[in-house]
């Protein structure tokens, strides 16, 4: 039974728009009369368009410059309201910044419940299925919001978005549709509360779902656990109340696989530091989100099906609290990592990387062609590097190098730091194997050294998404919250995924 704190706190879990996500999408040859929000690109150096009704001159004066961002929205009696959308100079769009203006636009049209823009018009040489498939994820992550624990709001959900002109690709919309989808279901897991998205409630959440999107899902619980060995997750939830949960989905191709990849998900459903408690400030509100790598890869595997992977992907979901308590494991406890690593806990909030390594270890007996792990692993990636990308360390270069090219398509920015083996001796343990912590600098680096042990001589990358899990405001496909951080690339990677040449 999951613990239920009482029943006005309910275990359970209502997913928000992500699977009620209802935003109609239609290529449509005008503007038709339907939408009341119409958005006309306009760039920075050419004409202005003449429904806009303004000359350039005008626009000016109103500050609009036409720069990649700027909106300006001119309300009519009795006629939709016009947007100006900023597309910067001529032919200069590129898909992120296409993405850019496409958000810009569904924020000032933030009252309208059908939008129709012809954005799609001012693009030149971009492929028309990934800038149709932007203008759609633009637009409806930034109507993105989380609202399934207020009675009240005031927010306007997009019903419908028109692309309007003969440029836009119908693949891309529904690429764009599944692709905001599976980052709204990103968004959802983590902005979930603790005690309502329990490990246990998402096992049983992704056991559900999973034939909606042609997935297998196996949950395995603390007996299985146990059976299985993963001393690592086991030894992080040993202060809970709460079950653990290891996830394993399965996503495999109709026909022979091309390739098989493997994902692995920190998924720590709350990280209250254990013994090692966090100080009581705005970092444990944060941390309810501590599972966003685990969420993003589920969300992620949820677009295989509907987009056509041709490769097998697994993925493995380390779901456990990690809470203080008279059971909890202390400092100086030794944990056996599936396969029989020994690890001595020197600091209980050193978690996540514990739980990864039973998840790595499984992972690499499947015998897959690469893994690439997600995790909300330090905050020293969010030091170095800040909210707006992730940290990227790997084994192999190959496989960093196809982390990169499907961040480079959805505009979810990585950078690699070395993964340099000098700094591996400040995990020596003089009880175990290793430790869990290193020293005081370079603690993203010594964090992807403890990953880099159990993965053998598989391909693998580590993307440490700590500092973008979440953005302080609505900023592009970004919305105030947890960002869906991942999810798109893991699907961009999937679908464009080939075994490294080993
Ligand atoms: N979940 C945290 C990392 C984190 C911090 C994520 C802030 C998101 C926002 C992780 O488990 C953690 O506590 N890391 C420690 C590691 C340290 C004890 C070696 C950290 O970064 O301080
Ligand atoms: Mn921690
Ligand atoms: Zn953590």
């Amino acid at each position: 039974m999951p613990h239920q704190p009482h029943r006005l706190i309910p275990a359970s879990f209502t997913p928000g728009p992500s699977l009620t996500l209802r935003t109609r999408v239609e290529i449509t040859p005008d503007f038709g009369r339907s939408a009341t929000i119409a958005g006309y690109a306009v760039s920075s150096d050419g004409p202005v368009p003449p429904a806009i009704g303004l000359d350039r001159a005008a626009l000016t004066d109103a500050g609009f410059t036409g720069a990649v961002g700027q909106t300006l929205v001119l309300t009519r009696a009795s006629a939709p309201t016009l947007v100006a959308i900023g597309v910067g100079g001529q032919g200069q769009l590129t898909t992120a910044t296409l993405r850019d203006a496409s958000a810009a636009f569904a924020r000032a049209g933030r009252h309208g419940r059908h939008l129709a823009t012809d954005l799609m018009s001012a693009v030149s040489g971009l492929d028309p299925v990934a800038a149709s498939a932007a203008v759609v994820e633009g637009a409806l992550l930034a109507r993105y919001r989380y609202l399934e624990l207020k009675t009240k709001t005031t927010e306007v959900p997009l019903e419908a978005l028109d692309l309007v002109g003969s440029t836009a690709h119908p693949d891309g919309v529904t690429r764009g549709l599944a692709l905001a989808r599976a980052t709204a279901l990103a968004r959802d897991l983590a902005a979930a509360p603790p005690s309502h998205l329990t490990a246990t409630v998402f096992g049983d959440f992704a056991e559900t779902l999973a034939p909606q999107f042609g997935l297998e899902v196996s949950v395995f619980d603390k007996a299985e656990l146990i059976d299985l060995g993963c001393g690592g997750l086991l030894g992080v939830n040993a202060g809970s109340i709460e079950e653990p949960r290891m996830i394993e989905v399965r996503y495999r191709p109709s026909g022979q696989p091309t390739g098989h990849l493997a994902l692995v998900g920190k998924g720590i459903m709350y990280d209250s530091g254990g013994i090692a408690l966090k100080p009581g400030d705005v970092t444990h509100l944060a941390m309810k989100m501590d599972m966003s790598g685990a969420g993003a890869i589920f969300a992620a595997m949820t677009a295989l099906a509907e987009l056509g992977c041709t490769n097998a992907v697994t993925g493995y979901l380390m779901c456990t609290d990690n809470m203080p308590s008279g059971s909890a494991t202390a400092m100086g406890d030794v944990l056996t990592i599936r396969g029989g690593t020994t690890v001595e806990v020197k600091n209980t909030d050193a978690e996540g990387r514990l739980v990864m390594a039973d998840g790595l270890v499984l992972a690499t007996e499947e015998g897959v062609d690469a893994i690439v792990d997600l995790a909300t692993l330090t905050g020293a990636a969010l030091v170095s590097l800040g909210p707006m990308m992730a940290a990227l360390f790997g084994n192999e270069q190959g496989i960093v190098d196809q982390v990169r090219a499907a961040s480079d398509l959805t505009d979810e920015t990585v950078w690699q730091l070395p993964l340099d083996r000098r700094y591996r001796n400040q995990l020596d343990s003089d009880v175990a194997d290793m430790s869990n912590l290193g020293g005081p600098f370079a603690g993203a680096t010594t964090a992807a050294l403890f990953l880099a042990d159990f993965v053998g001589d598989t391909p693998w990358a580590h993307i440490d998404m700590c500092g973008p899990m979440q953005s302080d405001s609505d900023d592009s496909w970004r919305t105030k919250g947890p960002t869906g951080f991942g999810a798109r690339l893991l699907v961009e990677l999937a679908l464009g995924f080939r075994p490294p040449a080993s």
